[in-house]
């Protein structure tokens, strides 16, 4: 097992050198924190102990909702400071000036797993990012990998059902995954990533982040461009192998959470690179593929890496409950000079999350600590709701109103653009799910990255039915003959392997303990 002692020991040494006097939740002292109050030394309770009935209460109550995906994460706080001068694509104040520094929040995730699961597993990481801006908060919620699996945000819910588990057996069902991707050949690039050896990173500070959406940026003379974002990490990627992962979880199941925890404790405080692509509207109208589609990757060597500045992570929540847990993450949280680009997903999530955060979290979310915007007053005319910690006390609560309430200003709204089209629902058939794909495998992996990413798809795709199997298998030879011909190489070998295996030795079966003579 793992030792989890050294933090206990930590904070012993941290917290208050006396100890403050045990309260009640309102403050009154508490006499004896150990014994209940009973009518005699054997009972009963008495029902007017409420220091009794405060405690359990309140613990029956400990447990909020988890979040729907990205469940289990680890959180830290640090700071974004700008290195390269980008005023002239955006005006948000966060870049405003060479060697200015923003404070940060940051989560990193797994994605389908439960608050308990284990870290080693194969799935997007989460690397979401809470600026805490001069402007209000700029939330970054992105992945480690730079493309997404679906181009509709209605395919979410089935796309999560499909990777979580089965409604009957409650357990990880390969059928589901690879039946429901299968069907979406938009899948292919996220697929393809995944599999590659990053699919899972050796913990949280080995993996790069990206932004994944392209956003517009707009300059302080209202010229607008589109951009997507990258945070290269600075210490190295680093992944685990099919192989690792599985003894680690099996040791550690906390491994990346805890990982991240120690190196900040020690001083070795991750850090990343944040760059930027960005594309004119121009060169958006001639691209020979919709460059907002999240399933594609605008290719480097036509939009190359513009640095920007350094994420640093260099404090540790002090308590995870209230910082990580309670972390609000909105992709509608924009400043000025960021704005959503037409990407159907980033609008998918611009009301997603923080629907998702009302019902978490309640409707006062954004008056939780963490949430708050930092150096700002929030001022506005949203009042009551459960946990109205800061109702923003006699202040008008209606708009317009004639007694010196928050006003808008018009410098702050966005920019005008124009959109005209059909309203349907499109099935956008002439997306090419391959191109991309082909040019990763061919070109960016090589003949190994190539062997080692049909040996983890084969090692997944085993446990889906025959027809399953031969439908993925067409789909990876549709990107490149060798691509299918690998993954069925490595699934018959698979086969031929499990055919081989000797049928278990049948032994007496073991005795349940109430049956056993000595109980
Ligand atoms: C978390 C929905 C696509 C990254 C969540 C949550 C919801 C959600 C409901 C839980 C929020 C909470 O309770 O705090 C969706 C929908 C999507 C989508 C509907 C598409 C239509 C994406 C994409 C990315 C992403 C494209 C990244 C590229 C994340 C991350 C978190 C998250 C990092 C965890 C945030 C945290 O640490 O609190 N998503 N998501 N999601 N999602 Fe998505």
């Amino acid at each position: 097992m793992a030792d989890t002692g050294r933090y206990t020991q930590q904070q012993k040494k941290t917290y208050e050198p006396e100890p403050s006097l045990l309260t009640t939740s309102s403050g009154v002292p508490i006499g004896d924190k150990k014994n209940s109050l009973t009518v005699g030394i054997r009972g009963p309770l008495l029902i007017q102990d409420s220091v009794f009935t405060e405690e359990i209460a309140h613990f029956n109550r400990e447990r909020i909702p988890e979040r729907v995906v990205h469940a289990r994460g680890a959180g830290a706080f640090g700071y974004f400071e700008v290195t390269n001068d980008i005023t002239q694509y955006c005006k948000a104040k966060v870049f405003s000036h060479v060697g200015k520094r923003t404070p940060i929040a940051v989560r990193f995730s797994t994605t389908t797993g439960e608050l308990g699961s284990n870290d080693t597993v194969r799935e997007p990481r989460g690397f979401a990012i809470k600026f805490y801006t001069e402007e209000g908060n700029w939330d970054l919620v992105g992945n480690h990998t730079p493309v997404f699996f679906i181009r509709d945000p209605i395919l979410f819910p089935s796309l999560s059902h499909a990777q979580k588990k089965n409604p009957q057996t409650h357990l990880k069902d390969p059928n589901m995954f690879w039946d429901f991707v299968s069907l979406c050949p938009q899948s292919l690039h996220k697929i393809t990533h995944l599999f590659t050896d990053r699919g899972i990173p050796d913990g949280y500070r080995h993996m790069h982040g990206f932004g994944n959406h392209v956003f517009k940026m707009v300059n302080a003379q209202a010229k607008p461009l589109y951009c997507k974002f990258h945070y290269k990490t600075d210490q190295g990627i680093k992944n685990l192998t099919r192989e690792e992962a599985k003894v680690v979880a099996g040791k550690d199941p906390d491994y990346s959470l805890r990982d991240l925890f120690e190196a900040i404790k020690k001083g070795d405080y991750p850090s990343w690179t944040l760059s930027i692509q960005v594309m004119t509207f121009e060169q958006a109208e001639k691209m020979s593929f919709n460059p907002f589609d999240i399933t594609k990757v605008w290719y480097q060597s036509e939009f190359p890496l513009i640095p920007v500045g350094k994420l640093v992570l260099n404090k540790n929540p002090t308590n995870y409950f209230a910082q990580v847990e309670q972390i609000a993450f909105e992709p509608k949280n924009l400043v000025p000079g960021i704005e959503p680009s037409p990407d159907k997903i980033l609008h998918g999530r611009i009301f997603a999350y923080s629907d998702a955060l009302r019902y978490r979290l309640g409707v006062n979310y954004a008056q939780i600590p963490v949430n708050r915007p930092q150096g700002v007053k929030v001022a506005n005319y949203q009042r009551d709701g459960a946990m109205a910690i800061d109702n923003q006390g006699n202040a008008p609560s209606y708009y317009p109103n004639s007694f010196g309430g928050p006003k808008d200003k018009a410098e702050y709204k966005e920019l005008v653009y124009h959109v005209s089209g059909d309203v349907d629902k499109f099935d956008d058939k002439e997306a090419d799910d391959t191109f991309q794909v082909r040019e990763f495998y061919q070109k960016t992996l090589n003949d190994k990255e190539r062997q080692d990413l049909c040996e983890n798809i084969a090692s997944s795709l085993i446990g889906a039915q025959q027809f399953i199997q031969d439908r993925s298998v067409k789909n990876f030879a549709a990107i490149d003959p060798d691509y299918g011909a690998r993954v069925q190489k490595e699934l018959d070998k698979l086969r031929a392997a499990s055919l081989k295996k000797e049928e278990p030795k049948k032994t007496e079966p073991k005795p349940l303990f109430y049956q056993q003579k000595n109980y």
